[in-house]
């Protein structure tokens, strides 16, 4: 669905994947794109991404996923995101949105004001707020899972972790590694975050573009999509890639190389999903210690599964994760169930009906 309101100075996408398992929920991306195809392109790979990560997860919920045109750093306005609101609303719940990389807590707060179909709401108004640092959680505990499977053993303070990009996640991440006596490697574009992961953390900063050279046990992309490609794979030294970005390689053809090399790949959907499992909670009424149950059980648990898969039938990480997904799809999907119990219902649950 394409929203434009020029008095709002709101253009933005709506992608619903699939609503085959509920209602398609994904966050809203707030980024300046050189043009519509490229917003497009964006929107509805992420959607069926969000599909994907949904369906793995085992949550009943479907894939979506949002881009506003625009810089967040300038073009943000209460008017924009009200609009926003309001057009997510005219999807009648079949659509529910939340944070995404550039849009955070504060935003979602003027969409709740136009609709009830928004997660990641501040936890004043019964919401659970920022998802970051559960996905933060969930990305150390997928991160476990791979070292178990790759050293025999879960220990993050016996290995040494590159980490690409320290935003919401990635600073998040390396404070919980280095409570846990990790070696730290971090890059970023912003030199401030760079000086806080050297301070606070005791991380060594590397140049943006060294830190796929560094020698690191692990690699851990926590920046934009698409990180590895054939150039930057070649330079990997690493013998895990487990991060929290989304569609961190270029291809999945990319994924079989780094398989056939021996480096063990994480499937990015597979370890970030801590925040939606914890937004999604919110469509069932919003318990911390139920989602951070939820969360340490399941990621590491599926991040095992898939790796299972992928041993018993020669085929590399992501495709074992795919087919995971594809077979809970497949399944409900012929069942055709109604929404049911998945039929969103935020609004009474905060209270308001
Ligand atoms: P963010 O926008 O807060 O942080 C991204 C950071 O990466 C920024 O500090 C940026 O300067 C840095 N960066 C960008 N390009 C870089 C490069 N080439 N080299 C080094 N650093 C670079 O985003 P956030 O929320 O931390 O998300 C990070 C990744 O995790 C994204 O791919 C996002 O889609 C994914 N993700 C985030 C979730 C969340 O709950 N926030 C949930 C699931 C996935």
């Amino acid at each position: 669905m394409f929203c434009n309101n020029p008095d709002a100075g709101l253009k933005a996408i709506i992608a619903m994947h699939s609503t085959v398992l509920g209602p398609a929920v994904g966050g809203a991306r707030m980024r300046h794109y050189a043009n519509e195809a490229d917003a497009v392109r964006d929107v509805l790979r992420l959607s069926r991404t969000m599909t994907y990560k949904n369906a793995l997860a085992g949550l009943n919920i479907g894939g979506g996923k949002a881009v506003i045109l625009g810089d967040p750093k300038t073009d943000k306005t209460e008017v924009l995101f009200r609009a926003f609101g309001r057009a997510v609303d005219a999807l009648g719940g079949r659509y529910i949105t939340a944070e995404d990389v550039g849009t955070d807590v504060n935003d979602m707060e003027q969409i709740y004001l136009q609709t009830e179909f928004v997660t990641g709401v501040h936890q004043v108004h019964g919401g659970s707020g920022d998802p970051a640092p559960f996905t933060a959680y969930g990305t150390l505990q997928g991160l476990m899972a791979t070292l178990q499977r790759r050293f025999g053993h879960e220990e993050v303070g016996q290995v040494s972790i590159a980490v690409q990009g320290l935003g919401h996640i990635g600073m998040e991440l390396v404070k919980l590694l280095r409570e846990r006596g990790a070696k730290l490697f971090v890059a970023d574009l912003d030199p401030k975050l760079v000086d806080r992961a050297v301070n606070e953390y005791g991380a060594e900063a590397v140049k943006p573009d060294e830190i796929y050279d560094v020698a690191a046990d692990v690699f851990a992309p926590c920046a934009m999509e698409g990180s590895i490609d054939a150039q930057t794979l070649e330079r990997l030294k690493v013998k895990v890639v487990c991060g929290s970005a989304n569609n961190q390689l270029a291809s999945h053809a990319i994924g079989d190389e780094l398989y056939r090399r021996g480096i063990l790949y994480a499937p990015d959907y597979a370890v970030n999903a801590g925040g939606v499992m914890n937004v999604s909670l919110e469509i069932d009424g919003y318990n911390r210690e139920r989602a951070m149950r939820r969360l340490i059980r399941s990621i590491y648990y599926n991040v095992g599964k898939i790796f299972d898969l992928s041993e018993r039938e020669k085929i590399s990480p992501q495709y074992a994760a795919d087919r995971i997904a594809e077979a809970r799809l497949g399944a409900i999907g012929k069942l055709k169930l109604p929404m049911g119990r998945t039929r969103p219902r935020l609004g009474h649950l905060r209270g308001e009906h």
